[in-house]
């Protein structure tokens, strides 16, 4: 009898302090998750490299990364958890499937378009970058991936190198899913824009009193309407409908966009605390440890796939 989890696959790059958006935008679908998947998920220290170049911060991200994960709530008695460079076969596969593709296929990658039009290096990493994301993937025999919509190509590609191995050397690997998560609109930032780190706009994850406070009175309010909209936005993150209405729809409260950022401020440091006490008490060291376990786990899995994949391709003697 087939009894087995699904497998769930997520990475998140190293690429400085965690904010809300990146917290309801993707990685609170992977604590949801916990329980009814088998999970794997990665800090993918490889694919920052193709933006980030400075040893010190790629060194100080990855562990920070580390760190938020384990704050949020990733059990590592549950999940595994693991650095992507530990596990030397994605980089590996990730060859192998550049190999399968052709360069128009991986010309239309929006992901791309996009990061060169905003100025970044046109290099070759960047480029391939979705062949890399695919080895993650494929390598563990994943069903499926949950990621923000922006995402939603690179899974794509996944899939298709999938099934160009799969059709080139015979049935190796599962064509993986995306899984979108549905109702999480855009998170907004303080200016009302979507919240990222290149707008400067973000309220952090683990952010003190004063951050937050000073993050939310600077939430641009137009007064035009009946609430203040980029305030309710980020309101309505995690706070239920009574809740909501207790400020939004109370007549004492109307109009008063202070007395509204007050309670915003109350409600994030509420949700924000424990996190923040919980990632203050993880040491470098006991970050490093569980990373080392996590990524052993993984090149297990990862080195018995290639194993097949090497045979296949003809490269095992
Ligand atoms: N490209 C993803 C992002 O920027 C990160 C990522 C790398 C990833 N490998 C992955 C996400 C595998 C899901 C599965 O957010």
């Amino acid at each position: 009898m087939e009894t087995a989890k699904k497998r769930l696959f997520s990475g998140v790059q190293p690429s400085g302090p965690l904010h809300i958006g990146n917290y309801f935008g993707a990685l609170k679908q992977w604590l949801d998750h916990q329980e009814e998947y088998d999970c794997v998920f990665s800090v993918v220290d490889y694919h920052a490299l193709t933006s980030l170049k400075d040893p010190k911060l790629v060194h100080e991200y990855t562990l920070s990364a580390i760190k938020d994960l384990l704050a949020i709530g990733i059990d590592p008695n549950k999940s595994i958890l693991f650095q992507q460079s530990r596990v030397s076969e994605h980089t590996e596969l990730a060859w192998i499937l550049d190999c399968l593709v052709t360069v128009p296929f991986l010309e239309l990658s929006h992901a791309y378009k996009d990061k060169v039009a905003k100025g970044l290096e046109a290099n070759a990493g960047l480029f391939t970058y979705p062949m890399l994301m695919a080895a993650d993937i494929l390598l563990y025999d994943t069903d499926v991936v949950p990621v923000g919509e922006d995402q939603r190509q690179h899974v794509e590609y996944a899939r298709e190198a999938a099934a160009k191995f799969n059709n080139a050397y015979t049935q190796t690997f599962k064509e993986p899913k995306e899984m979108i998560v549905k109702n999480v609109a855009i998170v907004p930032g303080t200016d009302g824009k979507k919240m990222s780190k290149s707008y400067g706009n973000t309220i952090p994850l683990f952010a003190t009193k004063e951050e937050i406070t000073k993050a939310v009175m600077s939430i641009v309010t137009d007064s035009s309407g009946e609430r203040p909209e980029n305030v309710f936005a980020i309101h309505k993150l995690f706070l239920d409908q009574s809740g909501l209405d207790k400020i939004y729809s109370n007549p004492t409260m109307r109009g008063k966009y202070k007395l509204i950022k007050e309670a915003l401020i109350e409600d994030l440091e509420k949700f924000i605390a424990p996190m923040r006490e919980k990632r203050a008490n993880i040491s470098d060291e006991e970050a490093v440890r569980i990373i080392n376990e996590g990524s052993e786990k993984a090149k297990a899995l990862a080195a018995a796939k290639m194993a097949e994949v090497r045979s296949k391709v003809g490269v095992a003697l």
